[in-house]
Formats: C-alpha cells, sequence, structure tokens
C-alpha cells in the first residue's frame, strides 16, 4: 500500500497546490542543484508559497559535510525556526543531504521530498534515510527521519537522461525480484522501453514502503533492500574517483544484483535456471562492465564498511527465492572473489 502522505502522479501542480492551501508554514526553503533548478525548478514555481532558494552543486561529489555546512549557513541566514519547511527537489543526493540537514538543523524541521530522478522516486525519497557521505564511505553519517510529504511526479523523467531514467530502473528489478515474483515474470520479457513509469513507480513505492512500515530503522527486515548493494555498493565506491569508469548508482546495483545473484545460486536458494534469466536479463538492459581481477581485489575488501555488517561478519541480503529474500546472511571472502569472478566470466 502507498502511504497516504506519498503521491504519485504525472504533473502533480493542483495537488502541490491543495497541499500548500491545507498546510502552512512560517518560512519556505527549496534545495536545488544546477540541473533541478534548470529543468524542474520552471515548473515547479509557480505553484508553492513564497519561498527562497538553497542552491548545491549536483552529484554524489558533493554529499559531504561541506556542502552541508551551506545549506546549514544559508538556513540560519534566512532565520528558519522550527516551523519552517525545507523543500528538496531532486534526486537521491539532495533528497539524502537536504532531509539530514533538516533533520538536524535546531534539532529538526520539517522537510518535503520532491524527487527528480527515477531512482530517488522509487528509493531515496521513500523510508526517511537521509544522510552524506564521509571519506569515501557511502551514507556514512546520517539519522533516521520521515518526510512530512513526498510528491512524485513522473512528468519529470522527462527532463533526465535515458542512461540516468536506467540507473532508477534497477531498483524497480530489485524490487521485483526481492517481494513480487509475478512482477519479475511480467518483466523480464519486457524491455526498458516499454514501461509505464507511473505505473511501474506506484508498484514499487507499494513494495518499498511494505517493507519499511514493518522495519522502520532497519533491524532486520528492511535489509533486504539491500540485496545487489553490498557488492554493488563496493563497485560503485571503487569507481567513484576514476572519472573514465564512474558508474551511477543504479548501474553499480545492477552488477551487484548479478554477483549476489550467483551467492544466492552458490546456496542453493535460488535455481541455475533464476540466476541466468536475472543475468540476461540485467547485462541486456545495462550491458558488461569491464572489471579487471586486480579491480576485485581492492573491491571485495570495501564490503568490510557495509552498514549491514556485525562483528566484523559481511552480512548479505540474498534472494531466497524469485520474489522472496533474507538477510543477515555470512558470505566469506573467498565467496565474494568467486561471485565477482563469474561477473567477469559472463
Ligand atoms: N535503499 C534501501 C533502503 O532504503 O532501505
Amino acid at each position: 500500500m502507498i502511504p497516504s502522505n506519498i503521491y504519485i502522479g504525472k504533473s502533480l501542480k493542483e495537488t502541490v497546490k491543495d497541499y500548500f492551501s491545507k498546510n502552512s508554514f512560517s518560512k519556505i526553503g527549496v534545495l536545488v542543484d544546477e540541473n533541478t533548478y534548470k529543468h524542474c525548478y520552471s515548473i515547479l514555481k509557480s505553484y508553492i508559497p513564497d519561498h527562497f532558494l538553497i542552491q548545491i552543486k549536483s552529484g554524489e561529489e558533493n554529499k559531504y559535510l561541506d556542502t552541508c555546512t551551506h545549506i546549514w549557513r544559508v538556513m540560519t541566514e534566512q532565520q528558519l525556526d522550527r516551523k519552517a519547511l525545507l523543500i528538496n527537489l531532486g534526486g537521491g543526493v539532495i533528497g539524502d543531504m537536504g532531509g539530514f540537514c533538516a533533520a538536524t538543523y535546531k534539532r529538526g524541521v520539517s522537510f518535503i521530498q520532491m524527487p527528480t530522478t527515477l531512482l530517488s522516486m522509487v528509493d531515496a525519497s521513500v523510508g526517511g534515510k537521509l544522510g552524506i557521505d564521509f571519506e569515501g564511505f557511502k551514507n556514512h553519517i546520517g539519522v533516521f527521519q520521515e518526510p512530512l510529504a513526498v510528491f512524485i511526479d513522473a512528468a519529470f523523467l522527462a527532463t533526465l537522461p535515458k542512461r540516468e531514467v536506467k540507473s532508477g530502473f534497477a531498483e524497480i528489478i530489485k524490487h521485483n525480484l526481492i517481494a513480487d515474483s509475478q512482477a519479475w515474470a511480467e518483466m523480464k520479457v519486457k524491455s526498458f522501453e516499454e514501461f509505464n513509469w507511473e505505473d511501474a513507480i506506484k508498484h514499487s513505492v507499494a513494495i518499498k514502503a511494505g517493507v519499511v512500515a514493518k522495519d522502520p530503522t532497519e533491524k532486520g527486515l528492511r535489509k533486504i533492500l539491500n540485496f545487489g548493494h553490498t557488492l554493488g555498493h563496493a563497485v560503485e565506491s571503487y569507481f567513484l574517483p576514476i572519472p573514465e569508469k564512474k558508474l551511477l548508482h543504479g548501474e553499480a546495483i545492477a552488477i551487484g544484483m548479478i554477483v549476489e545473484a550467483w551467492l544466492a545460486c552458490e546456496k542453493h536458494f535460488i535455481k541455475p535456471t533464476d540466476l541466468k534469466e536475472i543475468t540476461n536479463y540485467i547485462v541486456k538492459q545495462y550491458g558488461k562492465v569491464s572489471i579487471t581481477p586486480d579491480e576485485v581485489k581492492e573491491i571485495v575488501p570495501l564490503t568490510l564498511q557495509d552498514k549491514k555488517n556485525e562483528s566484523n561478519v559481511v552480512l548479505y541480503s540474498l534472494l531466497e527465492k524469485i520474489g522472496h529474500a533474507n538477510y543477515n546472511i555470512e558470505i566469506s571472502e573467498s565467496e565474494m572473489y568467486d561471485a565477482m569472478y563469474y561477473y567477469i566470466s559472463i
């Protein structure tokens, strides 16, 4: 079920207007980057009440404390009190970092997520995970805090390059694999171009919100949403500082889903035919990224920083079967190497 504070549609102008006619705030700030300022803010600005702008530079490389300092400084200069509102208009970086700044400024002001990428629509904007990167580790510093509301307007997808939309598509694949075997069966014979995004977003958000409702602060079950993310994050972090090999989040998670599906097959949770279907579908959508054995040696140790780990043991969320996942599955270093070598060999 989609929670009542999450609004999904195509062109939400009237919904947003209606919301602000019923809810008032002492002051409203809108956080944008140069891309959302150019492509999305012009659509939004006429239908939200008086507000000021905070602009930051786009990109994961700016999801750091220095940028938070800038955001908190503008909030302070604008004399925001605790009845103020911050609207985060952007992708995962804006949502995670803007939410983090709002949740910590004066111990917390309200914020609304207005995701503009498919990735943030189906994942980051739902479930209240907020934070920033730290010394190369993704989302290392952060809090859980639910937004007041989320407005997901599929019309923003038209402002994005196809590569960016495809990156978000990886999280839709993930949601189907971990929670809906029927949706996976329908998906695996369909190409990326055939999706109706509004429907796909609603379906994915319902899956994610359903898991989050059962375990908001990730004590257990919510970890299943990290399928593909343990080695996927390691791959993403490793390539982040290498401009010619840098991957978008979903592209790294697509690799992560293949290698972690291999682990699930190795543990006899899923069938070799399932592994083959997952591998073929993902490679068809994303192509294959060249990773060398020397790079694998650098990537595998990065999993030691994964937030799901306990007592230095790397714990995975793996498919139990198609449409179901389990968590806290211990995987040895040599299994991780073998999983990465599987990817290299396909
Ligand atoms: N992206 C996984 C989660 O929100 O739990």
